[in-house]
């Protein structure tokens, strides 16, 4: 008989709910995403995405239930995120989560954000059939972390899913986070919101039409210098190259007002924005993200070859990058490792990973007592 979660997650901007057997076969999974709501702030605002999440909760949670066809008293545990995030949007997950577990009479088990994004790899491969080999680095790169691990599991007995891990923080950014880095970069530019999407698919034409890279006059981006902890990473100073770039060349004004012309008038599609581009912009753009995927590949790839990793692990709304898959893909075949992506549905933020990630501590008994409180910095190590 399996052990279905409910895994309930409402750390940022999406409400979402889904059902996981086992830790590893998803029997539905939910995301109401609020990104219509705060495209136009340019970024989360925490009142809105906590009113939000007051609204969507129940219907999501409903929804996660129909999708699988279960009632809530098939569910065995409810698994709710607790942090790191927001804390207004937390509490509405850990409140609502503790008033379902109390009702049903089920234990409640509290998830740290980050280590559902660790499963949310495993789960990925289990879906594919294989078990990534560990000792593993872990890259966790979204909106708002961007974190290298060392992974292992917690316990020999059992498949990856019941055992749990053991993390070993190795290092992480000392300012902006990688997809922190994108939503800011793409909002001087005026390519709307989030950035990362529509950075990724611009670089991606501009390299297919055979747009050269273009060096002059401060559009290239070289290492990211870091004192000390050379597992560190740094993204504000790229982004404030951009800036000072742009203030710089007046001759960009134009077209920047013209794309924040066609994002008001709801065209914010890369298709759309592609012709308000001009081969400069399209350069910059691809600079940009060669040097935030660069530093990302270079540190992960050094990380895992001083820990002895067999496996390198790569999850987080970044994670979805194509550039980033293809790097990582080149580079770390010729040293032997193995990396794995979630698809992109399972990259950004989603409940599939928090039921995951909750299993192992069911199984451990790590449940939590009725004084459970959100914890907006809460770490994995
Ligand atoms: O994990 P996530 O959904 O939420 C956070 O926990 O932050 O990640 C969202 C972040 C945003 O900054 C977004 O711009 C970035 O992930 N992102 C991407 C891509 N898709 C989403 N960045 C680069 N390339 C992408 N394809
Ligand atoms: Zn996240």
């Amino acid at each position: 008989m399996s052990i279905r979660i409910l895994g309930i997650e409402s750390s940022c901007d999406e409400t979402a709910a889904a059902i996981v057997a086992d830790g590893r076969d998803i029997l539905s999974s939910v995301v109401a995403s609020q990104m219509d709501i705060h495209r136009k702030y340019g970024g989360v605002v925490p009142e809105l995405a906590s009113r939000e999440h007051l609204r969507q909760i129940v219907p999501v949670v409903r929804e996660a239930l129909a999708q699988a066809g279960l009632s809530f008293t098939e569910i065995d545990a409810i698994g709710v995120t607790q942090g790191p995030g927001l804390v207004g949007s937390l509490l509405v997950g850990v409140t609502y989560g503790k008033v379902l577990a109390l009702e049903l009479g089920k234990p409640l088990v509290p998830v740290n954000h980050l280590e559902g994004h660790v499963h949310a790899v495993f789960l990925e491969s289990h879906i594919a059939g294989i078990t990534p080999e560990l000792p593993a680095v872990c890259l966790i790169v979204s909106g708002g972390h961007t974190l290298l691990y060392q992974v292992q599991p917690r316990s020999e007995n059992g498949n990856l899913s019941s055992r749990g891990f053991l993390y070993r923080r190795l290092g992480g950014t000392r300012d902006d986070a990688a997809g922190e880095a994108y939503d800011k970069v793409a909002r001087l530019l005026a390519l709307g919101y989030p950035g990362g999407p529509v950075i990724d698919q611009l670089a991606a034409r501009a390299a297919s039409s055979g747009t050269p890279p273009n060096n002059k006059d401060g559009l290239s981006f070289g290492p990211v210098k870091i004192k000390g902890n050379p597992y560190d990473f740094s993204f504000s100073g790229i982004k404030t190259a951009v800036l000072y770039y742009l203030r710089a060349h007046p001759e960009f004004e134009a077209e920047i007002e013209a794309r924040r012309l066609a994002l008001q008038q709801g065209r914010r599609k890369a298709s759309d924005l592609l012709p308000l581009c001009s081969p400069e912009t399209l350069s910059l753009i691809s600079n940009f993200q060669s040097a935030v995927v660069h530093d990302l590949v270079t540190r992960t790839l050094a990380a895992a070859a001083e820990t002895g990793a067999r496996t390198i692990l790569v999850s987080g709304g970044v994670a979805a990058n194509s550039a980033l898959r293809d790097a990582f893909a080149s580079k770390s075949a010729p040293m032997g490792l193995n990396v794995f992506f979630p698809s992109k549905a399972l990259s950004t933020d989603n409940a599939a990973m928090i039921a995951a990630a909750a299993y192992p501590h069911l199984l451990a008994g790590e449940v939590a007592s009725s004084d459970l409180n959100a914890e907006p910095n809460l770490r994995i190590a």
